[in-house]
């Protein structure tokens, strides 16, 4: 089996335009030994040809196309799908919905939810409208800021815990809320955060 170093050092050269045939023929082994950060980043950007790209989306959006108003649950399936939208994906699906990939880009850059970035193993979401405002989200906030040493929409070094701002999780009357990946929290405190990422890292 070839060493991890060796294959991140094929993917970084792949990134510089010189080897990419060696990054996708040792991908497969990369992705099997080892989940951390830089490698399933250099998996996802690399394995999935745009080929496979057209293919899957074009898959999302043959379901979709059909609604009134498609490309919100087009994005969202998307999402869904990649972990992120890629950028490639915003001209198949203005392609196929003879729509501009400015059109597209400007629908999915506007709502905070599509992410265009794959992000950590975790995503934790803290809500900033105004009635956990008014409850004390600013301190909350600031405190995972400082906690995870990341702004908004940034990563972990460790891979471990996206941090994304929400606007309203409907759980307005036990302000301030937050959600980590599927988990709905009232009342949070900082305390209550320390739990809620301590318990995704272990
Ligand atoms: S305003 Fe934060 S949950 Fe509604």
């Amino acid at each position: 089996m070839p060493q991890r170093s060796n294959l991140i050092d094929k993917v970084l050269l792949s990134r510089n335009g010189n080897a990419l045939l060696n990054a996708v023929t040792v991908l497969p082994t990369l992705i099997k030994i080892n989940k951390d950060c830089f490698v399933r980043e250099a998996a996802l950007s690399l394995s999935v040809t745009t080929e496979e790209m057209s293919v899957r989306v074009g898959a999302i959006v043959d379901a979709r196309a059909e609604l009134e108003g498609p490309l919100l649950p087009i994005l969202h399936d998307v999402q869904k799908e990649f972990g992120f939208v890629p950028q490639p994906a915003l001209q198949i699906i203005a392609s196929r919905l003879n729509l501009s990939r400015a059109e597209v880009h400007g629908v999915a850059s506007f709502y905070h939810d599509f992410r265009e970035e794959h992000p950590g193993r975790h995503v934790l979401k803290i809500c900033r409208a105004e009635a956990c405002q008014s409850m004390g989200a600013d301190r909350v906030a600031n405190h995972a800021k400082r906690t995870l040493n990341v702004d908004w929409h940034e990563t972990t070094a460790d891979d471990a815990i996206t941090l994304e701002p929400v606007y309203c999780l409907g759980l307005c009357a036990c302000a301030p809320a937050a959600l980590m990946d599927d988990k709905l929290v009232g009342r949070v405190d900082e305390d209550r955060l320390d739990t809620l990422i301590g318990e995704a890292r272990s």
